[in-house]
């Protein structure tokens, strides 16, 4: 058994196996994340058989891992561990002082064996376009703009502001995606915040989702972006909202979300992280932050 860089190819493994996994949103997804960093993304193969996969994604000095996945006929011999190990020491060499995962609740053994500690959960929402409530407050002098690239540089900027690092080299490749939308809110010329999403054939994965904190009508950004969304979509929106306070998932349900019964947890290696500030509302897909 060898661990390889991940190609395109790889994901067939994959998607034959798990047949609730998209084929138009789940390879451009990993397409992106190989762009991003060729040789950070592996495959665990037996012989020709490709039996697993992980994704790594390293910003200056924080890194992500996702898509960790085992063939299930493999399960429970270690190769999961084996692959996280390729991962971590991949991002260590690069220099990362801090590793971070969304892990779903059953393989938080298996991170916490490797070192990681949970930072918080973060709770999942939908929201319908039915269900959207408009705030009371008046939002006559916001301004809705797109998401793109002519707006890229105001959006690295605000995005840094929350994630402390720089992250414009992966916006760069996403906004390419073909699944890919989003909408930003200004206020004089100052963007105060913006939403993506990645299309999928059910509903749109929402992240990461942005206010400025310091703004008096949180409600009513929030609900600006909302509307936008679904003035451009009718398509639900499914958030993942971290939990470090419960205020942000409040306003998420004051504008009509719905909370679903299913949460993740957020873990990290390394150096503590400071953890999200109150302004992001729903983090991006699992390996990217
Ligand atoms: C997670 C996964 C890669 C682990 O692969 P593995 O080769 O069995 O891993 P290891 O043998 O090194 O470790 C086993 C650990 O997997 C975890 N695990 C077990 N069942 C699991 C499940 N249904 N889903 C996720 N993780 C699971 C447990 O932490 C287990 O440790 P434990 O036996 O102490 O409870 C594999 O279960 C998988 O592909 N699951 C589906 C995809 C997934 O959930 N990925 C993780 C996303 S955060």
């Amino acid at each position: 058994m060898d661990i390889r860089p991940l190609t395109i190819e790889h994901l067939e493994f994959r998607l034959a196996e798990e047949p609730g996994c998209q084929r138009n949103w789940f390879v451009p997804h990993i397409r992106d994340l190989i762009r991003y960093q060729p040789d950070g993304c592996f495959a665990l193969c037996d012989g020709d058989d490709v039996i697993g996969m992980a994704t790594t994604t390293p910003y200056q000095a924080v890194g992500w891992i996702g898509w960790l996945y085992v063939d299930e006929r493999c399960r429970e011999r270690g190769l999961g561990a084996r692959l996280m190990q390729a991962a971590i020491s991949y991002l260590q060499n690069a220099g990362m002082r801090t590793i971070l995962l969304e892990a779903v609740v059953e393989a938080e053994p298996l991170y916490r064996r490797l070192g990681f500690r949970r930072q918080f959960i973060t709770q999942h929402y939908r929201l319908d376009a039915a269900a959207v409530s408009r705030s009371a407050e008046d939002d006559g002098d916001l301004r809705v703009g797109p998401f793109d690239k002519a707006g890229l540089d105001d959006i690295v900027a605000l995005d840094h502001a929350f994630f402390h690092q720089d992250r414009r080299r992966l916006f760069e490749i996403v906004i390419e995606n073909e699944n890919f939308d989003g909408c930003s809110v200004s206020l004089s010329d100052r963007l105060i915040g913006f939403m993506w999403w990645t299309r999928s054939e059910h509903n749109r994965q929402v992240g990461p989702c942005i206010i400025d904190s310091r703004n008096p009508r949180p409600n009513c950004l929030l609900s600006v972006l909302l509307e936008t969304a679904f003035d451009m979509d009718d398509q639900p929106l499914y958030l993942r909202c971290p939990m470090v306070d419960s205020d942000r998932a409040a306003l998420l349900v004051q504008c009509g979300a719905e909370r679903v019964d299913y949460h993740t947890v957020r873990m990290y290696l390394g150096e503590p992280y400071q953890a999200e500030s109150p302004g992001v509302l729903s983090l991006g897909c699992p390996g990217k932050g």
